[in-house]
């Protein structure tokens, strides 16, 4: 049995205290693996697993940056891997179960390969709970560390390695941000959208919400370094960057610019990159400047994802959602008056603590005046730590069940009738994938973010071609290309 290591451990409550004032610091890393790691990866395989939001995407191509440039290869299956990883979410309950049943399945590996190093990140490891449980039911799992600490992979490895322990080390909270970290050829997921980090960590609070425990407090990356990976991607020939923050129009609040994440949207648009993208902003801080720059530039796509989460103000309020039902919808005219046909998506919760009818009735109702496009809808999960999860809930769990399957229906139906308004027009699509099943039928996004299916070949991938919609289902069109 190795020794355990508890380097630091997380805890939820240091993680909430930081001053959100705190100045952040800039570090710059050269990260290469040494010799000792380069000669351990040669020849052997990684397979990681991520789950939930962009965020872990995102970090899971940073990690497997790291391992690629320690001579391995990457496999799909566990069962030829000698290093599995698994980027965990914690923002729902049925997220974090998932990986208790993975994990039983690295465990076979385990049996048949004893030296196989099993680590876990991301998220839920962020939380102390999860990670006592870990160590105490899943003994083959020998390296565990947070989301603040993935810059201190190489480090964390070789000491699990060299030391053969089982090493825990979770930071709470972290005041840096760090810059200098290189892209291994085939380390992104596409080669022809990427994400960009502009910001780390959230400083809402919303009481359902585990992200500002387990990703800390807001830290902004500097203007020119994100402007510098942006054209960086586009001289490899990526087409589309979305640039990512738990709160992205809190970019920049902690340099005192209240107009900052315009600004960034701008320079970014002045790039010339083909497409942007955004996610996620947060409605009270949203500045309409940013409305301004996205109608300016042609190649900030019409599209906003603007979580609405509730239509009720009781209900806004305990959420501690900084904003009014009347307020949210006051910014959505505000925006489709400058960009009349923006696609505009939302994400609800459905049966918050001791949610009534009648609150339930006026995020139907909202809903409906508003027409979005599409929308994710959850039932509330109570995740331990939060102050919701301290909440009495007197709603049966068949209740939440029944709202949720109405408020999926309504969405539905708004998004079939959104979607049978692209048939007959055309747009530029940008192709991003081939069918699985079938080598002959490609998929790409128009600028607002609709899936459409085409019949085309895979040398198209890549490229923005002119495409008639065809047809129209709820979540996806079908369509040709009409230029070649
Ligand atoms: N329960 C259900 N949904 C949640 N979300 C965040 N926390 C919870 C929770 N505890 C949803 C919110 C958020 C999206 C990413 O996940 O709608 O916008
Ligand atoms: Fe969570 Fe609210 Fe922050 Fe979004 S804004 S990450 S929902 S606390």
């Amino acid at each position: 049995m190795k020794q355990l290591r508890l380097k630091s451990l997380p805890s939820l409550r240091e993680a909430a205290r930081r001053n959100p004032n705190q100045p952040v610091s800039y570090r710059t890393l050269d990260l290469s693996p040494n010799a000792f790691l380069s000669s351990w990866g040669e020849g052997k395989r990684f397979c990681i697993r991520t789950y939930g939001c962009q965020a872990n995407v995102r970090d899971s191509e940073i990690l497997r940056s790291f391992l690629l440039a320690m001579n391995m290869k990457e496999t799909d299956s566990f069962s030829d891997a000698d290093f599995i990883l698994f980027n965990t979410c914690a923002i729902r309950e049925n997220a974090e179960n998932h990986l208790y049943g993975e994990l039983g399945q690295a465990k076979d590996r385990y049996n048949k390969k004893s030296d196989v190093i099993i680590a876990i990140c991301g998220c839920v490891m962020q939380e102390e709970v999860p990670v006592k449980y870990v160590l105490d039911h899943f003994p083959f799992v020998s390296l565990i560390f947070g989301t603040n600490n993935i810059t201190a992979f190489y480090s964390l490895l070789e000491d699990c390695l060299k030391n053969e322990e089982r090493l825990v080390d979770v930071q709470a909270n972290s005041d840096l941000v760090y810059e200098g970290i290189k892209d291994f050829t085939g380390s992104r997921q596409s080669k022809v959208s990427a994400f960009v980090n502009i910001m780390y960590g959230c400083n809402k609070f919303c009481t359902y919400c585990i992200v500002p425990y387990t990703r800390g407090r807001e830290r902004s990356r500097k203007e020119e370094d994100i402007i510098s990976e942006v054209n960086c991607l586009k001289e490899q020939g990526y087409k589309q960057v979305t640039l990512l923050g738990q709160n992205v129009d809190a970019y920049g609040k902690d340099f005192f610019d209240t107009y900052a994440f315009a600004h960034l949207l701008e320079k970014v648009a002045q790039t010339g990159i083909e497409r942007i993208r955004f996610t996620t902003p947060y409605p009270s801080d949203f500045n309409p400047v940013v409305f301004d720059v996205m109608a300016k530039y042609p190649n900030v796509m019409p599209a906003l994802h603007l979580p609405v989460q509730s239509g009720s103000n009781n209900i806004l309020k305990k959420m501690n959602r900084r904003y009014t039902r009347e307020e949210y919808i006051s910014l959505v005219n505000e925006l489709r008056k400058r960009l009349p046909n923006v696609f505009l998506t939302t994400d609800i919760i459905v049966g918050f603590p001791n949610e009534t009818d009648e609150d339930f009735e006026e995020t139907l109702s909202l809903v409906k005046e508003i027409k979005y496009d599409a929308a994710f809808t959850f039932i509330f999960s109570p995740r331990p730590g939060t102050p919701a999860y301290r909440m009495k809930d007197e709603t049966p769990m068949d209740v939440k069940h029944q709202r949720f399957e109405r408020l999926k229906t309504l969405i539905d139906e708004l998004s079939t009738e959104s979607a049978k308004k692209f048939v007959g027009n055309t747009y530029k699509v940008l192709f991003e994938t081939v069918s699985k099943k079938d080598n002959n039928r490609i998929s790409g996004y128009t600028p607002e973010g609709k899936l459409i299916h085409v019949t085309g070949d895979k040398g198209l991938i890549g490229q923005i071609k002119t495409v008639k919609v065809l047809e129209s289902h709820t979540y996806s069109l079908i369509g040709e290309i009409i230029d070649d």
